[in-house]
């Protein structure tokens, strides 16, 4: 079965199109880099998947469902940008606030919730900091800790939107290390990546997104050097490759 599959999604923003006719699948069990420049839609492509921005056309399916129907089995870390980190919360509380999904209405945290939270603390190496506010934190430790919150869910599916951003190398190897045991368990994990010396060490599987799409399979057969030139080709000839793709698609051509 398919973890995602993406049929002709196109999103705009004010009417200028951002993501273009993507469709791509990934199967179950793969550690995904999306990989692209700036601007390329990343982000917009993970919103789109979650149901926070609406595309004009084209629909996302996880495990075959409908995301209402799997919400719960979909987690999210969301680009550092995106987050107020002076949200007045404690990192113990959001972290709790992953498990929300599995508590569901009227119950309260119990001791086992507790306990799972402090464990998640612990696997990002944030037990001290237990009782902070999260404005309180260094950046890399803000951004462990919305790691935590989502791996708490214990989710079958994960967006990790640049994770890796002002965490230092250890405590990278760190999570890199949890999100391949949870690979082992049979969970896909997307990651947008921007060191592109590490992607074949990390991932198995790649997106190569630029406004459209690019490549998406295995490591070996889409992170070759012309994929990836286009990947970071000039924003014309992106533009100029748009603009043919939708005159091949409105005369009927198919497209690439
Ligand atoms: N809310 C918005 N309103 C209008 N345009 C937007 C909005 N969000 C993003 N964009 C534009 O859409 C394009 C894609 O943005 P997106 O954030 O998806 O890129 P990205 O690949 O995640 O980039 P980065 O690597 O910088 O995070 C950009 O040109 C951006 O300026
Ligand atoms: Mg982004």
């Amino acid at each position: 079965m398919n973890a995602l599959e993406v049929v002709q999604l196109t999103v705009n923003y004010e009417k200028a199109p951002v993501l273009w006719d993507l469709s791509l699948t990934v199967p179950a069990g793969k550690l995904v880099g999306i990989i692209g420049p700036n601007g390329a839609g990343k982000s917009t492509l993970i919103k789109a998947a979650l149901g926070l921005i609406k595309p004009i056309s084209g629909s996302v399916a996880f495990f075959g469902s409908p995301l209402k129907k799997v919400r719960n089995r979909v987690g999210y870390v969301p680009q550092r940008e995106s987050v107020d980190w002076d949200f007045p919360i404690t990192v113990f509380d959001l972290v709790m606030m992953g498990r929300y999904g599995h508590l569901g209405l009227f119950r309260r945290p119990k001791a086992a919730d507790k306990e799972l939270v402090w464990s998640y603390l612990a696997k990002v190496g944030l037990e001290k900091y237990a009782s902070r506010q999260i404005s309180q934190l260094s950046g890399g430790q803000q951004q462990r800790a919305f790691i935590a919150r989502a791996l708490i869910q214990e989710a079958d599916l994960y967006f990790m939107d640049e994770p890796f951003v002002g965490i230092d190398m250890t405590s990278c190897e760190l999570i890199l290390d949890l999100l391949k045991s949870l690979r082992e368990e049979g969970k896909t994990i997307f990651i947008v990546h921007h060191d592109l010396d590490s992607v074949p060490s990390i991932f198995d599987w790649a997106i190569l997104l630029n406004m459209y799409l690019i490549g998406c399979g295995e490591i070996g057969d889409v992170f070759t050097p012309e994929l990836i030139r286009r990947t970071y080709g000039k924003e014309e000839q992106l533009l100029d490759q748009v603009a043919k793709l939708s005159q091949e698609k409105t005369s009927g051509y198919p497209s690439l």
